[in-house]
């Protein structure tokens, strides 16, 4: 599978947790090492979609740009921007909205759930797909690396190139292939049925940037089962703390660990501190980064990442508007 331009996004809603870490981030720095360009955005539009936090936004997003690069995003290999630098985003969302079909986004099961959830539901938030094949497409990027929960977003987007393409007699936009993020669920750590999110609350997932002691507190306070019995599967706790330790660099330990744990002889306690040294110590490099990076920096690397941004995103809607008849055309 060969692509050579690639484009993800993530949503300033919240501190980078493990989740998010092993389920995508981690994905996007490994990434960076082939020849396709990389494109991160951090899609502060997106977010508004959920509810207008004025007070909290802009700090939320300079945060996650800063954690990102924390993380191993690095601005000389990838363009890094945020959305609102690069206005073609929404514009060319209003040019999707007259392609996408509104029976096609009434099937979408995120804006079922979500809008189930919601008390103000938006148009925003029944729209979000179309935002999100804009970004996607004003770059011509052909590969998105993604989860499964974003599968149903990206035939959406393959759709509205295809109907674009129909529609002005032109190949223009690319065939975009989902490079999914597999297996790499992280789950709560309190409630390991759900997957770890930081709106379940403070228990429930371990932030990238909390300070040693606090990782290890959750870790150790992490739901797991009665033990001491021997059983074919491992219940979901356990299999949670497993995961996350090979994910965290130790195969062979984890591989051990659930070896044990069916037996029905695993101390959990090991397993825990086991888990919490190496989430600890993969964690240690990535908090070193983030607390060189002053705010300063953050800003020239995002004005700069917009600028690089730009000059993909402008040329390409110069052509949309051109190939749709609208503007003044160049
Ligand atoms: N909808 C994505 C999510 O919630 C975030 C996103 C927005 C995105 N635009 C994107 C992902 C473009 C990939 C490509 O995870």
């Amino acid at each position: 599978m060969s692509v050579t331009r690639i484009f993800s996004g993530i949503q300033p809603t919240g501190d980078l947790h493990l989740g998010n870490y092993f389920g995508a981030v981690r994905n996007w720095v490994e990434l960076q090492q082939q020849a396709a360009d990389t494109i991160y955005c951090v899609v502060d539009y997106h977010a508004i979609t959920g509810g207008i936090d004025a007070d909290v936004l802009p700090g939320r997003t300079m945060q996650l740009a800063g954690d990102l690069i924390a993380c191993g995003i690095d601005p000389e290999r990838s363009i890094l921007f945020v959305q609102s630098h690069v206005p073609e985003h929404t514009e060319l969302a209003w040019v999707f909205n007259a392609f996408a079909a509104f029976g096609d986004l009434s099937r979408m099961t995120q804006f079922k759930d979500k809008s189930g959830r919601a008390k103000h539901v938006s148009a925003g938030l029944f729209t979000y797909p179309v935002l999100q094949a804009a970004d996607i497409l004003l770059y011509l990027a052909d590969g998105v690396p993604v989860g499964e929960d974003q599968s149903q977003h990206l035939e959406l987007t393959r759709g509205i190139a295809r109907r674009f393409n129909q529609v002005v007699g032109q190949e223009y936009f690319p065939d975009v292939q989902t490079l999914l993020t597999e297996g790499k669920r992280i789950m709560s750590l309190a409630d390991p049925d759900k997957k770890m999110s930081k709106s379940l609350g403070e228990k429930h997932y371990v932030g990238l940037m909390e300070p040693p002691k606090r990782v290890a507190k959750k870790i150790r306070s992490a739901v797991t089962d009665a033990g001491g019995e021997a059983r074919e599967d491992l219940s979901a706790g356990v299999a949670n703390l497993v995961g996350m330790l090979r994910f965290a660099g130790q195969p062979e330990a984890a591989q051990q660990y659930a070896e044990e744990a069916k037996r029905g002889d695993l101390l959990y306690g090991h397993l825990k501190v086991a888990v919490a040294d190496a989430v600890v110590a993969m964690l240690e490099p990535i908090q070193e980064r983030r607390a060189q990076l002053s705010d300063d920096e953050l800003s020239d690397v995002l004005a700069d990442g917009a600028q690089r941004a730009s000059a993909i995103a402008a040329p390409v809607m110069d052509d949309v508007r051109r190939l749709i008849g609208v503007g003044r055309g160049r």
